[in-house]
């Protein structure tokens, strides 16, 4: 490849960068040349990546279910760097359990996380981005946008209202110079899966065990989050805005493939199977 991507973003602000997928796509744009805000709501869990990049890493706490304190991380975060090229808005976490047995405040934190507070950083990174007149805005959204995990209905509620967010934006940025990327990563190995809250009480559904066995095998069986952030990559090269899929081949190409040219039935049934729902 020829130019590295400082060349077109000098500064970036990645949430939830501490570990997973958001630590990949810091690593990555670091290795680019590119200075990194990158956030945790423990600035602790951000120290090796500050020590091993001085003056390139910036370690911001964030914390997202609070717009207020997230707005004035942000803030802060943009006049140190002078400006925000590009925003990857990454960070989210799953909740695993049957819809009415789960208080609604589980759910409702959820969606604030993921969804309304995220959209709100991308509300705040477009302000600046549209009055330069370039960069960036990546939202991490899911394949579950397009296939929802099961007992994971907040979770995909926020997936599929973030890829809504995507869509109306790539309409409105068209010709401003702001590229807006909707990237729906398949399973890949984080902590993810270990940081799912599986809130105990009252779970009512037998099939609950057999469904988390089947979630937990395919991310662990995932690819490493060093690929997505590849694809990332590849993504902020071709500088288009529009929707980049990534992961493994079934996942990011067949199923999305089958699902446009197959029935919604036939497309619920083999998603049963895929989980072990039946
Ligand atoms: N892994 C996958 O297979 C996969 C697939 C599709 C989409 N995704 C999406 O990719 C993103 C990253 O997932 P991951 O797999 O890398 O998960 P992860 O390893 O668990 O990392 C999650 C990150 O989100 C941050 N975070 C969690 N709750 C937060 C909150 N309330 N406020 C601010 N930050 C918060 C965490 O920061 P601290 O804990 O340090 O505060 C952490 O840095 C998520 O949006 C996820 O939905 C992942």
């Amino acid at each position: 490849m020829a130019e590295r991507l400082a060349t077109r973003y000098r500064t970036a602000l990645v949430t939830g960068a501490s570990t997973g997928l958001g630590r990949a796509f810091a690593q990555m744009l670091l290795a680019e040349g590119v200075a990194v805000w990158g956030t945790s709501r423990e600035a602790g869990r951000l120290a090796d990546l500050a020590g091993e990049h001085p003056g390139a890493f910036h370690p911001v706490v964030m914390e997202l279910g609070d717009a207020v304190a997230a707005t004035r991380s942000f803030r802060e975060a943009e006049q140190a760097a002078g400006g925000f090229d590009l925003v990857v808005n990454n960070a989210g976490y799953g909740v695993f359990g049957t819809f009415a047995d789960v208080d609604f405040s589980v759910w409702r934190e959820q969606l604030n996380v993921m969804l309304v507070n995220t959209a709100l950083i991308s509300h705040l990174a477009l302000q600046g981005l549209r009055a330069r007149g370039r960069g960036a805005l990546v939202n991490v959204s899911s394949l579950a946008a397009e296939f929802p995990l099961p007992f994971q209905s907040a979770y995909n509620m926020a997936k599929a209202g973030l890829t809504a967010l995507g869509e109306s934006l790539l309409i409105e940025c068209a010709g401003t110079g702001v590229v807006v990327i909707d990237l729906r990563p398949g399973d890949y190995r984080t902590d993810f899966e270990g940081a799912v809250r599986r809130p105990p009480a009252g779970q009512s559904d037998a099939r609950l065990p057999r469904v988390w066995a089947a979630f937990e095998k395919m991310m662990r069986g995932g690819p490493p989050p060093e690929e997505a952030a590849a694809a990332l990559r590849r993504a902020l090269h071709r500088g288009k805005s529009g929707t980049v899929r990534c992961g493994r081949f079934f996942q990011a190409v067949v199923a999305p493939l089958l699902a446009r040219f197959g029935s919604l039935p036939l497309k619920r049934r083999v998603q049963a199977g895929y989980f072990d729902l039946d």
